[in-house]
């Protein structure tokens, strides 16, 4: 594991009227996502004390005994609002090992009522605990709703880099199921201690960006805490080169004042893999009783958008590897029930399902 020199990128160059700025954070930008997957960035608008009162709020929130989380534990929404459990989620990569955490999603935006229709497990209406925990529901809110403006500055940036009309990207993000998720990472007993749990298995984020403003640990006694040992938290695995064939391992730790944003599957898709997927992994710490937790904000491709690479980048090879072209909102269905979050009988709706019709019909044929 090592540090690398991800770029930075400030939002305020992205967006300015001086064409040297805007085409050096673009530089920065297709380099930070084509190379690395991931990107610092600056001029986001995250207040760290705002952060920190939602972190505390949330903590409120899981310190509460199962029995009163439970009821916020929504199967029938494929956990995409309220509480996922701990043991539920599962990474593709995981071999049914389940991730040690607990969540909790809410949607910054009302759906939009068509998509939900189409989608009711995929758009559902925000699930609030009861009572909610002081600035719990508006410090969510707020924080999914600054991060989406950075992701939407971001997606402006990478279109422009990439030669592409600026809305490009942030025209499929428009009434997409764009979900923010606070996440506890739950501590290890002694005995769990150097074993094989991974608070997070290693995995690619199936939509089109995430933000990550940031986690924040806590020590045995549930103090804030500097990380316990260099081995905990987030890692993010660069690209493969021919140095590195199987990339590198690098600390999700962004400089002082920045947050990350990564490339999820749904960008790699639509740019035919010019920026790639981040492979990221989150360890557990070396010692007992640890705990973290951290905030992240996935924005999506609008649900019955086409995922297949756009014109610009459609050759032999990447429709090779990305055919055949689906609707977001059928890759997310397909994704959940691989992550454990939807059931397996989910996949049924994407087939004829009217087999007992003919069946009907040919037993009163018979009457
Ligand atoms: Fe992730």
């Amino acid at each position: 594991m090592t540090d690398l020199a991800i770029p930075s990128v400030d939002l305020a160059d992205l967006v300015s009227s001086d064409a040297t700025r805007v085409a050096r954070a673009g530089a920065a930008l297709k380099t930070a996502f084509g190379t690395y997957g991931l990107v610092y960035v600056f001029g986001h608008g995250i207040s760290s004390p705002k952060l920190r009162d939602l972190y505390d709020a949330f903590r409120a929130l899981v310190a509460r005994p199962e029995s009163e989380k439970r009821p916020y534990g929504r199967p029938d929404l494929w956990f995409q609002r309220g509480w996922t459990p701990p043991n539920t989620e599962t990474a593709v990569a995981g071999g049914g090992q389940p991730d040690f955490k607990e969540c909790w999603f809410a949607t910054p935006f009302e759906s939009d009522p068509g998509l939900k229709a189409d989608y009711p497990e995929i758009y559902p209406d925000n699930v609030w605990p009861d009572p909610e925990p002081p600035g719990f529901r508006e410090g969510m809110l707020d924080l999914g709703r600054s991060l989406h403006e950075s992701g939407l500055a971001l997606l402006r940036g990478c279109a422009v880099a990439l030669g592409l009309e600026p809305e490009s990207f942030a025209a499929l993000c428009d009434r997409a199921a764009h979900v923010t998720r606070l996440l506890n990472y739950l501590p290890l007993s002694p005995e769990q201690v150097g074993g094989k749990i991974l608070w997070g298995e290693e995995h690619t984020d199936f939509n089109l960006l995430t933000l990550l403003p940031g986690g924040q640990f806590y020590d045995p006694e549930g103090k804030p805490a500097r990380r316990p040992d260099d081995k905990s938290g987030l890692f993010l695995r660069t690209r493969a080169t021919a140095e590195h064939p199987t990339g590198i391992l690098v600390p999700g730790r962004p400089p002082e004042g920045a947050i990350v944003a990564q490339v999820g599957q749904e960008l790699e898709i639509l740019t035919g893999g010019a920026f790639l997927a981040t492979p990221h992994v989150i360890t557990a710490p070396g010692a007992a009783g640890w705990t973290r937790l951290s905030a992240a904000h996935f924005m999506h491709v609008q649900g019955n958008a086409v995922l297949y690479p756009l014109p610009p980048f459609r050759t032999p090879q990447t429709i090779a590897a990305y055919r055949p072209p689906v609707l977001a909102g059928t890759y997310s269905l397909k994704t959940l029930v691989d992550i454990g979050l939807a059931p397996k009988s989910a996949l049924d709706k994407l087939g004829y399902r009217h087999y007992d019709r003919l069946d009907e019909i040919r037993a009163a044929e018979k009457r």
